[in-house]
């Protein structure tokens, strides 16, 4: 099946999970996206929910949908939060910030009473950083003395150059850097997490644990795949 008509069938799903009134994070990315649009549309025929935005992107094109938005700051708790992935393991931890608004994005998630990540099913892995590059959000003061000691750890840090311009680096809404490691397949999830956010200059990174309560994937003939979590979540990203 063609991929539009899986993102839109994935779309339509993640927002039947959106209940008059709640509360929902937005996610960020192509996938986030293609559910911000089929929730912009029941907005337009009168349903009625607040989103929370994860990026300036996400903010704008749910502004541009009609959709009434309010800030993290704002609100207690957000009663269900729906996002994309870059991988997504067996038991629904994930790597997320490819699009590079994993700290927005990872506050927002852990807010969320129910956090649903979308994706096309061949994001699944065995075991994350299997094929994509982890990403590690530094402040860009001293940020190669950072990343000497993210190469410590054998991950290959390499600094995330600009869309615009690669000779520029990219930088996120606050002025960090990115620095996307090669990780290769993470034996120890938790351990390596806790590790690289013990690193003096390191703001997060796109190790999303313990945060997704469940998961809507799309398979390539276009089914509706709804996964939960096995366990129960604990406290910790
Ligand atoms: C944004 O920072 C990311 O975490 C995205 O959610 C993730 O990269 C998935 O993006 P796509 O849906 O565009 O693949």
């Amino acid at each position: 099946m063609e991929a539009t008509e899986r993102m839109r069938r994935l779309a339509v799903a993640a927002a039947d999970l959106v209940a008059p009134g709640m509360t929902v994070g937005l996610g960020t990315g192509s996938t986030a996206s293609a559910v911000i649009r089929e929730l912009g549309k029941r907005t337009a025929e009168g349903f009625d929910f607040t989103g929370v935005p994860t990026s300036p992107e996400t903010e704008e094109l749910a502004h541009t949908l009609g959709i009434p938005l309010i800030t993290l700051e704002e609100v207690d708790r957000v009663d269900l939060g729906i996002d994309g992935a870059d991988e997504i393991d067996p038991v629904l931890n994930a790597i997320k910030g490819l699009g590079g608004a994993l700290l927005r994005e990872k506050l927002v998630a852990l807010a969320c009473e129910r956090f649903v990540l979308v994706a096309s099913d061949e994001k699944r892995v065995a075991r994350l950083g299997s094929r994509t590059p982890l990403p590690v959000q530094v402040v860009t003061f001293g940020w190669r003395q950072t990343a000497k000691r993210l190469a410590a750890l054998d991950i290959a840090p390499e600094r995330r150059p600009s869309r615009d311009d690669p000779a520029q680096p990219w930088l996120t809404e606050t002025g960090d850097s990115i620095l996307d490691c090669r990780t290769g397949p993470i034996a120890d999830a938790p351990l390596l997490a806790a590790t690289i956010k013990g690193i003096t200059g390191v703001v997060d990174h796109g190790l999303f644990l313990d945060l997704a309560t469940e998961a809507l994937l799309v398979d390539r003939d276009g089914k509706i795949l709804q996964l939960a979590r096995p366990r129960e979540r604990s406290a910790t990203a």
